[in-house]
Order: structure tokens, then C-alpha cells, then sequence
């Protein structure tokens, strides 16, 4: 048996079952270096999954971040950030208002997850508007703890054996321009598909369900990660703000695995053009190293008094000197994102058109989706070959992780060279080429 089969088997006996999938991915993993991962058993991958948007800088880290953590460690690591005052957490803080969207004061608060910056929103969002509703997107996935296991909304087995979950949460679908209620084809009439969203959740939420005035926040990922990495139409945001305006509803931003770079912005709602009133980050701020998260808002929205929202590690300084490391590299970054995501456009385009099985292929910057099926016109979904691809790759040397029903998303880090791209496509073709 191979090493990687003996972790496999004690990590099965000792740790509670989560997310993994030792049939497709049974990758146990030693080290990291750059946008290349070994295993136990010495084998090499290119991994195009940056760890879930977490290693966008790379592994272990960017230099600069670890660097940056080593004479960080010879002043301070944590001091109840959220009792004492550190100026490392302030100075994340002005960081993340000044690169955010929205010209408008705004605060942060800093947990370590992206769950706890979701729960932090939904706190915000209904101590400051008094209202008790949230409408989130089927597809949408935001967290997996009682508040945002309610808002989440992409695979009903996350939510198996847990009813209630925090009640008041109304789902309207989400403008796949792939996949959606009405089978409008979302690329040839986008503004169609926008409408029926919009009609939606006017006509039934707020006509039938729950009077508009009772909904505090709107929950939405710019792009669908864990949805299958689905892009809505540009004019999307731009109308569900002018319906949330109308209302007195508050924007919630999730940028916890588009953000800081993902899409070739700084921000995936930057792509069009509306400044959220809330926005949640977490993942790739963390350098890879030290687990953090943050919700930034309006500040007029903060919490009046204190106690009413707190946690331990929050504004932890370690993390902290991390944060403002990410910022300044992923955006440094952001023209070579760009520059890359044509190479991806122009590879995923013709193995769509090649390829009898891959239904659809959608993305930006260096967050790209492919979908399975088992027939371009019924569009039914193939999961089996969505596995198979995933196994393919990883025999070949390439890490892939699948994300919707029969979708693949390709998101290496976004330090990856333009050589190492297309050493990474090349093994994509040729697991498809094994596959279908
Ligand atoms: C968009 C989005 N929001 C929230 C989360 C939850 O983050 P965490 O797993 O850090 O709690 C995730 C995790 O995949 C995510 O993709």
C-alpha cells in the first residue's frame, strides 16, 4: 500500500468525516512550493485548486508574507485583540476600507473563517435595520454553521439532520445564464434572464411570502464558487441594487473565495460596478498561513453597544501582518490575472467546442468553471465524468477539485507562471481526452 493509502486509512479512523473524497482525490499532501504540491509518496501536481482560493499566493506562502509572519513572531503573535488594542489589526483595518468598494465610511470586523465574517453580517444587518429576513440565491453557498447554513443553498446534504436552521431566510434563483427555472439561454439574452430574477423576488417573495419591509439583507456571491463557478449577466447587480435601494434592503457581498484577485479585480462585484453595503472576505487573506476572515460595512451600520458582537481571535496581530501583506501582492497581481485569464478564455472555448461531453465553460480572471454532460441538448448533467476527469488529471499531475453537480473549477494560484498555465491546461486536455 502506498503511503498516501495509510494516512488515507488513519485519517478515516481518527477524523470526523468532512468533505473529502478518497475515490476521486486521494491526494495526502507533504509540501507546497510555488503552485506545486508533493505527496507522501513523493509525487508532484500542479495544483489548479489553490487549496479552495486559499493558496492564491502559492505554498507555502509568497515570500514577502512569510517574511512578513517570521518578524512578526519576534514582537507579537495574539493579545485578546478584542479586549486590548493592537495597531496591527488598525492598520489591516484602513487596508480593507481603502481597497474595498464604496466611497463611504466604513469599519471592519475580524474573525477566522468565512462563515464567522457571514455571521458577523447577518448580526449587522439586523441590528441595524431592525428587520428580521434575508433572501439568499439557490446555488449559493456562504457557510456551514446555524446562521449561514441557512443562506446557503448549493447541496442539500449540508443541511441533512439540521432543521431549523435560523429561520427567516427566502431563496429566489440565482441568473445562471447555463441552468436556470425558466431555460432561458442567459448568454444570448441576458437581460431576460436578469428580469425573471427581479420578477421573482418582487412578485413572489414580496407579494406572497414576506412584505419587503421585513428583509434586511440580500446574500449574494458576485460569482457562484461552490455553485459551479457560474457567472450572471453584467447588468445583474446593478438592477438587485436598485431593488434592494427601492426597499431599504442591505447589499451582502460574499467575496469569500472570489475575492482579493480571484476574478482579475481586486473584488468579483467590482465586475459590475455596485458597491455593496456589506462585503465578507476570508480565504486567500490569510496568506495560507494564519486563518482569518472580515466583514467590512458601512460603519454607520456598527454595532451600538459593546458586547453585543465579539469573538477571541479576532484582530489577532499575526494574522493581522498577513492581511496587509495579501492586500499589497494580490494587488500587485492583478495585471498578470488579466493577462493569463485570455489563455483560458481561448483553451476552455475550444475544448468546449471539441468536446461532445463539456456542456458549458464560463469564467473570469483566473476562476474558471467547466461543466459535464451527458448531452449538449437535454444539457443532463454527467457526474460520472466530472469524477473520472478529476481522477484523470490527478494521475496525470494535475489537482482539479469539482464544485456544482457536474462542474470542475480551474483556479491555480495566482502567482502561477504563464509556462506553468499551460503545462496545467495541456494536462486538463489530456484528462478530458482520457475521459470522454
Ligand atoms: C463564498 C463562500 N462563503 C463562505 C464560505 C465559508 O468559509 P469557511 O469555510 O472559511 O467558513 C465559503 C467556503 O467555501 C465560500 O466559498
Amino acid at each position: 500500500m502506498s503511503r498516501a493509502r495509510e494516512w488515507i486509512e488513519l485519517h478515516r479512523r481518527y477524523l470526523a468525516t468532512t468533505t473529502h473524497d478518497p475515490e476521486n482525490l486521494p491526494l495526502v499532501v507533504e509540501r507546497g512550493e510555488g503552485v506545486w504540491l508533493f505527496d507522501v509518496d513523493n509525487n508532484r501536481y500542479l495544483d489548479f485548486s489553490s487549496s479552495i482560493s486559499v493558496n492564491n499566493l502559492g505554498y507555502p506562502s509568497h515570500p514577502e508574507v512569510i517574511k512578513a509572519v517570521v518578524e512578526q513572531l519576534g514582537r507579537l503573535g495574539h493579545a485578546a485583540g478584542t479586549d486590548f488594542y493592537n495597531p496591527y489589526q488598525v492598520q489591516l483595518a484602513m487596508k480593507l476600507v481603502e481597497e474595498t468598494p464604496g466611497d463611504f465610511p466604513k469599519k471592519v470586523f475580524f474573525g477566522n473563517s468565512g462563515t464567522e465574517a457571514n455571521e458577523a453580517a447577518l448580526k449587522i444587518a439586523k441590528t441595524s435595520t431592525g428587520r428580521p429576513l434575508f433572501i439568499s440565491f439557490i446555488g449559493g453557498f456562504h457557510g456551514r454553521t446555524h446562521g449561514t447554513l441557512a443562506l446557503t443553498a448549493s447541496k442539500s446534504v449540508q443541511k441533512k439532520r439540521q432543521f431549523p436552521w435560523m429561520p427567516g431566510v427566502f431563496y429566489a434563483p440565482y441568473p445562471n445564464p447555463y441552468r436556470n427555472p425558466w431555460k432561458i439561454d442567459g448568454y444570448e439574452h441576458p437581460d431576460e434572464l436578469v428580469q425573471r430574477v427581479l420578477e421573482f423576488i418582487e412578485e413572489y417573495i414580496f407579494d406572497k411570502l414576506a412584505p419587503p419591509e421585513d428583509f434586511a439583507g440580500i446574500f449574494f456571491e458576485p460569482i457562484q464558487g461552490e455553485g459551479g463557478y457560474v457567472v450572471p449577466p453584467r447588468g445583474f447587480f446593478r438592477e438587485l441594487e436598485k431593488l434592494a435601494r427601492r426597499h431599504g434592503i442591505l447589499l451582502v457581498d460574499d467575496e469569500v473565495q472570489m475575492g482579493l484577485g480571484r476574478t482579475g479585480r481586486m473584488w468579483g462585484i467590482e465586475h459590475f460596478e455596485v458597491a455593496p453595503d456589506i462585503l465578507t472576505t476570508a480565504k486567500a487573506l490569510s496568506g495560507g498561513l494564519v486563518p482569518i476572515g472580515a466583514t467590512v460595512y458601512r460603519a454607520e451600520l456598527d454595532f451600538k453597544e459593546a458586547g453585543m458582537h465579539s469573538n477571541t481571535f479576532g484582530g489577532n496581530a499575526l494574522a493581522s501582518i498577513v492581511g496587509i501583506k495579501v492586500l499589497e501582492i494580490a494587488k500587485s497581481l492583478l495585471p498578470h490575472v488579466r493577462e493569463l485569464e485570455g489563455l483560458f478564455r481561448d483553451e476552455l472555448g475550444r475544448i468546449k467546442e471539441e468536446f461532445s461531453g463539456v456542456g458549458d465553460v464560463r469564467g473570469l480572471g483566473l476562476a474558471w468553471g467547466v461543466e459535464f454532460v451527458s448531452d449538449k441538448n437535454t444539457k443532463k448533467p454527467d457526474v460520472e465524468a466530472r469524477n473520472r476527469v478529476i481522477r484523470e488529471a490527478l494521475k496525470r499531475g494535475l489537482v482539479i477539485l469539482g464544485c456544482g453537480k457536474s462542474s470542475v473549477r480551474l483556479i491555480p494560484p495566482l502567482t502561477i507562471s504563464e509556462e506553468e498555465a499551460k503545462i496545467g491546461l495541456g494536462l486538463f486536455r489530456e484528462a478530458l481526452k482520457a475521459t470522454l
